[in-house]
């Protein structure tokens, strides 16, 4: 009889057997990993389980196996300005991998001005369960030193988006990290949490909250899809409006809602 601790290494080894899980956050895994032990019949189910839901909070949103190697590889032919047209282009072409970001290219033009200008020029970002989303920092309101730095499940994303950050010499920086488990202690002016409450709510419904109390962010933009990924999106934007509403409950944080085309977003003032 192996000790739960046992098992759990040998879900962990299972679940990372597979290429589409070995780049996630260990954290998060044995997280999910230890819930789903608890929960199921035997191992292979948790198996299954564990894997079902990293789908669902992960790679559900990249629907092909992103290029990392390819992108380097066209990262170094590209001039260092990111206000450069083939620049622009080519990061564009990048966020239509992840569906988050697939989904802001037609907002992208003003989404962050609009959501940002009152308290532009932004000097300091957190960019929490990124995906992509650092990308977008050319349509950010953003100063010209601006410290970006930004966290995923992924360690073969955030590997990228440092090479990203070197050669455009954006002080920025990107980690791992599961945000169910712990919450960045940098300060910042502003922390973006874009389209990922409901993946932090299928892990743990008591994340969320965290974050948004334990942040050390002077602002947060908070944002919720209009639709699903399948394009459902009967009752979604009031269901969404109704959990933030929970969440900020009794904080007398500033409230400023937003709709934008595909994104439902709310300005947190600390
Ligand atoms: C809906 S996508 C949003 C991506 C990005 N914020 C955007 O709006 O373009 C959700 C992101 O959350 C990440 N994620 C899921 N669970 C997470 C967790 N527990 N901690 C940190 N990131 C997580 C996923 O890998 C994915 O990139």
């Amino acid at each position: 009889m192996s000790t739960p601790n046992e098992q759990l290494e040998e879900l962990f080894s299972l679940v990372t057997s597979s290429e589409k899980y070995a780049n996630i956050s260990p954290d998060l895994i044995r997280e999910i990993g230890a819930k789903e032990l608890a929960k199921r019949r035997n191992q292979k189910e948790a198996v299954k389980e564990t894997r079902n839901k990293l789908h669902q909070v992960g790679s559900a949103y990249q629907e092909k196996p992103i290029p990392y190697t390819a992108w380097l590889d066209e990262l170094q032919d590209l001039p260092h300005d990111l206000q450069d047209d083939t620049v622009n282009a080519a990061l564009k072409r990048q966020m239509g991998m992840h569906a988050s970001t697939a989904e802001r290219l037609s907002i992208l033009p003003h989404i962050f001005n609009d959501a940002l200008e009152t308290i532009a020029p932004l000097h300091s970002i957190l960019d929490l369960a990124c995906g992509l989303n650092p990308l977008c920092l050319p349509w950010m309101p953003a100063a010209a030193d601006v410290e970006y730095a930004a966290c995923d499940i992924y360690a073969d994303m955030t590997d990228y988006l440092n090479h990203y950050f070197e050669h455009f010499k954006i002080n920025g920086n990107a980690f791992v990290r599961d945000l169910t488990q712990s919450v960045p202690q940098m300060s910042v002016q502003v922390a973006l949490l874009l389209k990922t409450i409901p993946c932090l709510d299928q892990v743990d419904k008591n994340a969320a909250k965290r974050l948004l109390t334990e942040l050390q962010a002077q602002y947060i933009l908070v944002s919720f899809p209009a639709h699903s990924l399948g394009g459902k999106s009967k009752g979604m934007l009031q269901n969404y409006e109704n959990r933030f509403n929970l969440l900020t409950e009794g904080e007398s944080w500033k409230i400023t809602k937003m709709e934008f085309t595909g994104e439902l977003a709310f300005l947190i003032e600390k």
